[in-house]
């Protein structure tokens, strides 16, 4: 049998894939690492298919290892007898606590087959939301931002784990980017929070990213000059 771990995508219950969805109705067992996605796969599945689970919220990672151990022990048995999943928020293999799950259970239960269901990561919908294009060919790094870090260098970067937006923001400003920010996209829970301004965002709120671009990039695609043609030739003006 098999453990799945699927993917749920930023928050709301229909940005969970038709493969997604289907996993989780067909499964016996549905344990998730925390209330968000407890509650986005509730849209799914009866409550009575949700699996005990309990994570201290720590970094101390004696304690997260054994609280890793523990969940793989209560998985392992389920997912051996009957097929089981593992729900996350986003994508399971992007910055994922399913990650620590499968290298627990490669570790201590070799046995357990697991296969994964991909899910819309908050780290390609930003560009959605934000209204923004990765233009073919452009780099997009994928950093962490917490506690007021700033990392710099790609022209364009999605940082994660914003805590501290102004202190991130000054730094990333100076270093000459433009940033925007994004906090509970795609969600169900909270308030969904697009800005520029880092006053806006500067209460802590774990789900919140940024999308900094280098202010000076020059990109001109070769599509950009159909505005002007478009003028000349009257096309512009159609319909
Ligand atoms: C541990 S990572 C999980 C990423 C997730 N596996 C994914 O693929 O989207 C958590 C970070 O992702 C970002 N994030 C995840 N979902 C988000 C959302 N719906 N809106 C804004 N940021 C989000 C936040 O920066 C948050 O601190």
């Amino acid at each position: 049998m098999t453990l799945y771990g699927i993917g749920l995508g930023p928050g709301q219950a229909d940005l969970v894939t038709v493969r997604g969805k289907e996993v989780l109705e067909s499964v016996d067992v549905v344990y998730s690492p925390g209330r968000l996605s407890r509650t986005v796969a509730l849209n799914h599945v009866p409550e009575s298919k949700i699996g005990d689970l309990d994570f201290p919220m720590t970094r101390d990672e004696e304690k997260l290892r054994a609280a890793w151990k523990e969940a793989a022990a209560e998985i392992a048995p389920q997912a051996s007898d009957n097929d089981a999943a593992f729900v996350t928020l986003g994508d399971p293999n992007v910055y994922s606590t399913f990650g620590h799950l499968r290298r627990t259970l490669d570790a201590f239960h070799p046995d357990v087959d697991v296969e994964i269901v991909p899910g819309v990561s908050a780290m390609t919908a930003f560009a959605t939301a934000f209204d923004v294009e990765i233009e073919a060919g452009a780099g997009l790094a994928l950093r962490e931002a917490a506690n007021g870090h700033a990392p710099t260098g790609p022209d364009r970067m999605i940082l994660f784990k914003i805590t501290d937006a102004p202190a991130t923001h000054e730094k990333l400003v100076a270093a000459g980017y433009d940033v925007t920010y994004g906090r509970r996209l795609y969600m169900e829970q909270g308030e969904t929070v697009i800005t520029d301004d880092p006053a806006d965002i500067d209460e802590r709120d774990y789900y919140t990213l940024a999308y900094a671009v280098k202010r000076d990039l020059d990109i001109e695609p070769a599509t950009a000059r159909f505005e002007e043609l478009g003028d000349a030739t009257g096309v512009g003006e159609r319909a």
